[in-house]
């Protein structure tokens, strides 16, 4: 029998419960997986805490990798031995070992061990997506990335620095700013005290910014919005600090015609050969070295609620995984 977390009800992180589970075998286009790691990611909060509902029981976690075990019918690309890695829905990533559509895993390459993979499947790609599709960045411009210290801030602020980008990066504390500056952002703002408008609007000596990459939310999302030049991106991507208030379509001319956007991961990687281009991507600046996966906590996956717990209270910095 294996191990999995699962939860009955939303709510707090005590509804996680460590269960055994029965796995049982692949069917047609599925693969059975011996995970090395899970992923935790932000959004895994807004599911767990019902924010996000789903279906009850369920699993959780939707990044992970490891060992494919054994390979159902019609499954032709990937065999039993390969490492794959992967981020997306079906729930289910916090387990020891698991069934799921061979459509979303990704074989690894060599130079990408499982533990990286786990660490950066999901954060890795958000950052593909943003700054590649959703809003293809300029090299030589100024960006704001809030939440730059966190998993996903980490991996921008080295991919945009690698592509010529300046980072103006926002950060809960003093420490975070160290570590945000130390992986290529340029600039950092610690918004618990600082106003971080009047921070860009002087740092870029009053013209704005292009775009704002803004994953924080309720807290950030209006000020946000004041960072941008005419006609600039606002691309909000998450809500760590709860849901904004609804904005209404004039408050966009009000700001000098401005653009806003809020994309999904999985709308940019649901046909296999976007999935496949995507990872490439990402695979190949990691193997460059170019980006670094720094994995700053790994907790037991049996230890996922005090994980959860961590990731809330602003504790984590960088990426965090569940060991299996
Ligand atoms: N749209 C998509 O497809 C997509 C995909 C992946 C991730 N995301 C979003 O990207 C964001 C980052 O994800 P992640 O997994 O890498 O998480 P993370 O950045 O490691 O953690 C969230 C960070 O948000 C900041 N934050 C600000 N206010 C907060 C509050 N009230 N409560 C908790 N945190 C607060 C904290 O950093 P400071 O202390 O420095 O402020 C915290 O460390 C999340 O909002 C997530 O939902 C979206």
């Amino acid at each position: 029998m294996a191990h999995a977390i699962r939860f009955h009800e939303a709510g707090e992180p005590e509804v996680m419960r460590w269960e055994e589970v029965e796995v049982g075998d692949p069917g047609p286009g599925e693969i059975r997986l011996k995970q090395t790691a899970a992923g935790l990611n932000f959004i895994d909060i807004y599911l767990r805490s019902g924010a996000r509902p789903v279906p009850m029981p369920n699993g959780l976690g939707l990044e992970g990798a490891g060992e494919i075990v054994a390979v159902g019918e019609g499954v032709i690309d990937l065999a039993v031995g390969d490492r794959v890695g992967y981020a997306d829905m079906p729930l289910g990533a916090y387990a020891e070992e698991r069934v799921m559509p061979a459509k979303i895993a990704v074989k690894l390459p060599d130079a990408i061990n499982n533990e990286q993979a786990a660490a950066m499947m999901l954060k890795g790609m958000t950052v593909q997506f943003l700054i590649k599709s959703c809003f293809p960045v300029e090299p030589g411009s100024t960006v704001l990335w809030h939440a730059a210290a966190g998993g996903v801030g980490l991996i921008a602020c080295q991919w945009l620095n690698h592509l010529g980008v300046t980072v103006i990066g926002t950060v809960g504390s003093d420490e975070k700013a160290e570590l945000a500056k130390a992986h290529g952002c340029r600039y950092t703002v610690n918004y618990k005290d600082e106003d971080f408008v009047a921070r860009v609007k002087e740092l870029t000596k009053g013209a704005g910014v292009p775009v704002v990459y803004d994953s924080v939310g309720k807290d950030t999302l209006r000020g946000s919005m004041k960072c941008l030049q005419r006609r600039g991106h606002l691309i909000s991507f998450g809500n760590a600090s709860g849901a904004p208030e609804p904005v209404e379509l004039s408050e966009l001319s009000a700001h000098g015609s401005i653009f806003a956007a809020r994309p999904m991961l999985f709308d940019f990687i649901a046909e296999r050969g976007e999935l496949l281009a995507c990872a490439g991507d990402l695979f190949d600046v990691v193997a460059s070295g170019a980006v670094k996966i720094e994995i700053n906590q790994r907790y037991p996956l049996s230890e996922t609620v005090q994980a959860h717990k961590d990731l809330v209270d602003r504790k984590t910095t960088g990426s965090t995984i569940l060991i299996a």
